[in-house]
């Protein structure tokens, strides 16, 4: 197989970890004529087991050795004269600037999806009686956030249940909700029940006409598929890096518009949020997202989470969503008719990406796990939210077309047998 050679400078490490002998680091190089051999050579990549087949991405995502490497790296060596290490934030943040069509002081580290919804909602000063529009799917890290404010605050929080039909349709139930107390709307870019996809910049058009905050919890669209937040035009996103970025557990970020900075309250503060040489006195913030990260830091997970950045751009970020959706929509199809299965995941094309989610008519989603998980060696997600009693395929860069034909043969058996 051709791999990168200096291209891939940077990428490129040792064969061993800890005296563990590891698969060549070198990612592979795409040939439109063999595309199987390339994503052979990124599932190498990933020091996953082969069994069960990790399809959950959605919920966590594997790194690299490349990634693990780099944290491993980046962590010993400023353990070794017990530095904090905090200079690298600045070019990281730089590296996933970029990557996310945002400016670095846009953008703030945290520890995942969560922390940043938590900021948004804690931050935005909102009175009682203010109301906030979400969709009913969204995961615990979407909704808490808000439904703490409606305890603290006396926040309002208005739901709609999404349309599997149009982006128009979401647009509509938004629209629908929207009265003169609506100060923030927020959707998931991509459910993480049944892997719809919201029109988010037709969203923002909506709420930026309206003079509403409009905020996307990006948990699982940052890593699945290109995201332009500038293109977008949203108030906030927070995303996660340990999920189909790639990068090291317990990493993530926060955009906030440049012009929409003062807005969001700082709610944890310390070291490197701001100024102040002697006290007392009175604080000045740094203008720049990064004053809602404070104290000190693991520079080692940031670093992971730009390395693993730039594994994506270098495999190709189109390349990417392109072959998370062929697997996906092949167990679409491939499941469609079968008797006693329901394929939730929407249907149209623009309301889908990565993941398929499929219910079986007589088994619980906890027995149908369980069935693929011990029968066919299939690590899945159930999907118990909102009642929907189902199970999630997520498929990124080391799942193969076999792989998504295995599911496929697997659910068909799950029909027959449970
Ligand atoms: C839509 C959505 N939001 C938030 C989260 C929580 O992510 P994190 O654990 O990074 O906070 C998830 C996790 O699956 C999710 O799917």
């Amino acid at each position: 197989m051709r791999r990168l050679g200096a291209g891939a400078a940077g990428l490129a490490a040792a064969g061993t970890v800890r005296g563990i002998a590891v698969a060549p680091l070198a990612p592979p190089v795409f040939d439109p004529a063999r595309p199987e051999l390339f994503w052979e050579g990124v599932r190498a990549l990933f020091p996953l087991f082969d069994d069960p087949v990790y399809l959950n991405t959605g919920g966590l995502g594997p790194a690299s050795q490349l990634v693990l490497n780099k944290v491993t790296a980046v962590s010993a060596r400023l353990q070794q004269h017990s530095e904090t290490g905090h200079d690298l934030l600045a070019p990281a943040r730089e590296t996933m600037a970029a990557f996310l069509g945002a400016r670095p002081d846009e953008l703030c580290f945290t520890r995942n999806t969560t922390e940043g919804n938590s900021i948004i909602a804690a931050g935005l000063a909102l009175a009682a009686g203010d109301e906030v529009i979400f969709e009913s799917h969204a995961h615990p890290g979407g909704s808490f956030p808000w439904l703490n404010q409606a305890r603290q605050r006396g926040v309002v929080v208005k739901l709609f249940e999404p349309d599997h039909a149009s982006a128009e349709g979401n647009l509509a139930r938004i629209r629908d909700l929207i009265s003169p107390r609506t100060k923030v709307i927020q959707v998931s870019h991509v459910t993480c029940t049944d892997g719809l996809v919201f029109p988010v910049a037709a969203i923002a058009e909506l709420a930026r006409a309206r003079g509403i905050w409009f905020h996307i919890d990006g948990a699982q669209s940052a890593g699945m598929f290109p995201v332009d937040l500038a293109a977008i035009g949203c108030d906030s996103y927070a995303f996660s890096g340990h999920k189909w970025l790639g990068g090291p557990h317990e990493t993530g970020g926060l955009f906030i518009r440049r012009d929409r900075l003062e807005a969001v309250a700082p709610t944890g503060i310390g070291a490197y949020s701001g100024e102040l040489p002697h006290l007392p006195g009175e604080i000045k913030y740094f203008g720049a997202a990064s004053r809602h990260e404070y104290g000190t830091r693991s520079a080692g997970l940031v670093a992971g989470l730009a390395e693993a950045v730039r594994l994506q751009e270098l495999l190709g970020r189109d390349r990417i969503a392109a072959h998370g959706r062929e697997l996906a929509v092949m167990v679409h199809d491939g499941l469609a008719g079968v008797d006693g299965i329901a394929v939730l995941t929407p249907q149209p094309a623009e309301l889908r990406a990565s993941m398929t989610t499929f219910r079986h008519a007589r088994a619980e989603a906890a027995k149908l796990f369980g069935y693929l998980w011990k029968e066919h060696g299939l690590r899945c997600r159930p999907v118990t939210e909102q009642g929907l009693n189902a199970v999630r395929v997520s498929f990124h860069v080391f799942n193969s077309r076999a792989e998504a034909a295995r599911v496929i043969a697997a659910v068909r058996a799950a029909a027959r047998d449970l």
